[in-house]
Parts: structure tokens; C-alpha cells; sequence
């Protein structure tokens, strides 16, 4: 049963690839997204390495001169998706949108360098990504961390990848909802409505677009001028574990001054996190940077930092709170607590599960040695595909698919899981 699984997630790729990068699904996400792309070169690697190293490659092509890589880039033209290029008006060559999105590429290159089975083209191809990377997060230290804390902030729901989570109600309510025809909505022409943020949520994420772009996309000034400032943990988790992968790579390499700069970001926001930890509801919760104060809300953000490297107590309680979710749950993880009242298990990011999260929950379980719930997490995700197919999301208790169809990081998670099982060869 695992191969024909595993070719069809290599058809998926396949599908969705346009040579240099490869879109989420077609019709719903026509361009190039950052996490996605970072994610899906995992699943390549296995496939066709040279192009897996293409997809990360071309992200950084379109990398600002400040450092900061773009959540889209609009290769080509395509009126099925709003807000295009013309919206942003980021003046790039090439198109790109203003923000950016949960940087995981530190983790998949030291994956890529590890696992690769051309040794030379990996050693080169990562020393070359290697400062790129680098000024990448440095740029996130600089610019979303203007005190030093050790954590960076969020300026608008989309660069969490986690869109319309609960955990930014109450900061996006701060954001006007004036001065968006919704009309101009593509995303719910290509899938259900009821699985898509609602009207209201699009006005005010458009809102901020229009407000960065009256800053003039000027990356120093967008953290103390938005109304929008969200310390996210799973966000923040992601971008420390790249550090640390970083900080391997660079060691490996031979490139010092990198190696020692990474790790001690690491070390500073894993010693920060901790600040965000919750002992009512044991799990990390955001934190809202306008208001100073916690966010109580029971979101999967919470749970990710598992897959930084936090302390062996904290992982405990991760895995314990985890196994508390899945007595309770037919499908893990869903993104949002199921016995929270803003749970919704089809819609997006309020409880549908995701498969790039099972991964990196996953990830983190395992090599604290929290085995069984891991394996639980992985059973659930493939049990998951043979049900209901490739979706972008699903429901968590019926399994039903949600979404879009077809979907690349869904297919690379698969290649993923099937070849750490040993399920295939
Ligand atoms: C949605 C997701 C985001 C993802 C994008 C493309 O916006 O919330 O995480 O990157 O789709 O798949």
C-alpha cells in the first residue's frame, strides 16, 4: 500500500512543479510560497535532489536587500489570487509580497545537506545559501526584535502561515476594517467558503497591506508602526530551531563567525521562550507586544515550540498536553482545542489538522524520545491521505478533506513519513 501512496505524492510534486518553483496547488496558490517551497524541497530530496535544492535556491533569488525573504513571489501573472502584485506594489523586478513567513529553511537545508547522496553538490549549494540564510534571520533580530528580547514579533496574520488562528482576534480588532470591496476574493472561488477566513478577516489583513504599503515597504519602520505586533511561539519555535540547524551547518562548513552568531540567537530565544510558557494551560501561548500581555488562546502555536529544543521538562509537558489532545481527537493535531468555543474543524487554521505541523511536532516528540505520541501523530497523518487524499487541511474528527486538493506540502510530509517509517525504499 505505501508505494502506490508515495507515487502519487511524487505525481503531486510533479504536478504543482514549474520548473524552478513549485506552487502550493494550482487555482488557490498560483506563485511561489515561502514555507511551502522550504517544506516541499524535504519531500523532493528524495525524488530529484539537484531540483530540491532549485526550489530553496530560488526563494533567496528574490531576497531583499535588507535581508528579509518575501511570503510570495509572483513569478507570473495570474488574476486568480488576491491581492496580486499590484496590491503589494513592493516595486521588485520580480514581484514579491512585503512580508514574510515562518523561516524553516534553516532546518530543511541542514536536512538536505544531511541526507544528500551528491556529498560534493550539497557542501556547495549549502555554502552558498549558508550567509543568505544567515542574513535572513538577522534580519528578523534587527527589525521584529527592536528591544532584544530574544523573539521576534509578527506584523500581520499571514506571516504566521497560520492565517486566520484564533490567536489574532483580539490584535487584528484593533486593525480598521474600512475600504475592501470583498468582491475582489478569489480564494473562496476556489474552495468552500466555510473552510476560508470570513469577509471581515480579509478586510483587515487588507487593511494592513495598504498601511505597509503607505510606509513604503521601508522593513526598519513596519514592526513600531503596525497596530498588529504578535509575539508567536510557533512562529519564533521555527525560526530558533533554523538557528540551530544554522549554527550545525555553518560549524560543518567551516564557517565560524556564522556558526557562533546562530547559536547564540538560539540560545537567547530559547531562554526567552520560556517566558511565554503558560502553567494554567500548560502550553506556550503569543504573546500580544501592543498590549503587553499574554494571548490566552489554545492554539497548535503553542505546542510547536517542541520542535526548537526546549527543555526536558517543558517536552514533557508538550507530549503530555499532546496526549491529553489526542484522547480526544480521531485525527491529530488539531490546530485548535477542540473543547475551546472558537474551535471550527473545517475552517483553515481554527482546528483542521495539517500535515506540515504533524511533521514538525513530530520531529521534536521524536528526538526528545516521546515515541508513542509521535508515532500516533504520524499514524493519524497517513491513515489521513488514504482517507480522503493530498488535501491542504482536515477535519480532525471526520477526516473530511478541506482546502484545496493536490497539494504539495501535504505530498512532500508523505514522502517524508513513508521513508522515516522505512515504508518504502
Ligand atoms: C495559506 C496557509 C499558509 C500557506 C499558504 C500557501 O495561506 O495558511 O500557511 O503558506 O496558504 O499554501
Amino acid at each position: 500500500m505505501s508505494q502506490p501512496l508515495y507515487d502519487r505524492a511524487v505525481e503531486i510534486l510533479a504536478r504543482n512543479d514549474l520548473g524552478y518553483y513549485t506552487v502550493p496547488t494550482h487555482g488557490l496558490y498560483p506563485f511561489q510560497w515561502n514555507w511551502d517551497s522550504a517544506l516541499s524541497a524535504l519531500g523532493q530530496s528524495y525524488v530529484n535532489e539537484a531540483r530540491a535544492w532549485t526550489e530553496i535556491e530560488t526563494l533567496f533569488v528574490h531576497q531583499w536587500p535588507d535581508g528579509m525573504v518575501p511570503h510570495i513571489i509572483f513569478h507570473k501573472e495570474d488574476d486568480g489570487y488576491f491581492p496580486g502584485p499590484a496590491v503589494w506594489d513592493t516595486g521588485r523586478a520580480v514581484p514579491t509580497s512585503g512580508i514574510t513567513q515562518p523561516p524553516v529553511t534553516g532546518f530543511a537545508v541542514r536536512k538536505l545537506y544531511e541526507r544528500a547522496r551528491d556529498q560534493p553538490m550539497a557542501r556547495a549549494r549549502a555554502q552558498t545559501l549558508l550567509p543568505k540564510i544567515h542574513a535572513w534571520h538577522d534580519w528578523f533580530f534587527a527589525t521584529r526584535d527592536p528591544e532584544r528580547t530574544g523573539l521576534v514579533a509578527i506584523i500581520h496574520p499571514w506571516e504566521s502561515g497560520r492565517d486566520n488562528s484564533a490567536d489574532w482576534n483580539a490584535a487584528l480588532s484593533r486593525v480598521p476594517t474600512e475600504d475592501l470591496d470583498t468582491s475582489h476574493r478569489r480564494d473562496i472561488l476556489h474552495a468552500n467558503p466555510s473552510h476560508r477566513p470570513t469577509n471581515e478577516q480579509y478586510q483587515r489583513y487588507f487593511w494592513l497591506v495598504k498601511h505597509f504599503r503607505s510606509l513604503g515597504w521601508d522593513t526598519a519602520r513596519l514592526h513600531d508602526g503596525s497596530p498588529f505586533r504578535v509575539v508567536d511561539p510557533g512562529f519564533n519555535a521555527i525560526l530558533l530551531r533554523s538557528c540551530s540547524d544554522l549554527a550545525w551547518l555553518a560549524k560543518e562548513l567551516g564557517e565560524t563567525e556564522i556558526a557562533a552568531t546562530a547559536k547564540t540567537q538560539a540560545e537567547k530565544g530559547l531562554a526567552a521562550m520560556d517566558g511565554l510558557w503558560s502553567a494554567l494551560h500548560q502550553q506556550y501561548l503569543c504573546y500580544d507586544r501592543v498590549l503587553d500581555a499574554p494571548i490566552p488562546c489554545l492554539t497548535v502555536g503553542g505546542l510547536l515550540p517542541i520542535f526548537a529544543g526546549i527543555s526536558p521538562e517543558r517536552s514533557t509537558q508538550i507530549a503530555a498536553r499532546l496526549s491529553a489532545l489526542a484522547e480526544r481527537t480521531t485525527f491529530m493535531i488539531p490546530s485548535h482545542d477542540p473543547n475551546t468555543p472558537e474551535y471550527d474543524g473545517e475552517r483553515y487554521w481554527l482546528g483542521p489538522t495539517w500535515l506540515i505541523v504533524n511533521y514538525m511536532i513530530a520531529d521534536g516528540l521524536t528526538r526528545d524520545g516521546h515515541i508513542d505520541i509521535a508515532a500516533r501523530i504520524v499514524t493519524d497523518s497517513m491513515k489521513l491521505i488514504v482517507e480522503s487524499g493530498f488535501s491542504e487541511y482536515y477535519d480532525p474528527m471526520t477526516g473530511a478533506p478541506c482546502g484545496g486538493p493536490h497539494f504539495t506540502w501535504t505530498a512532500a510530509m508523505v514522502i517524508e513519513f513513508l521513508k522515516q517509517t522505512g515504508s518504502v525504499t
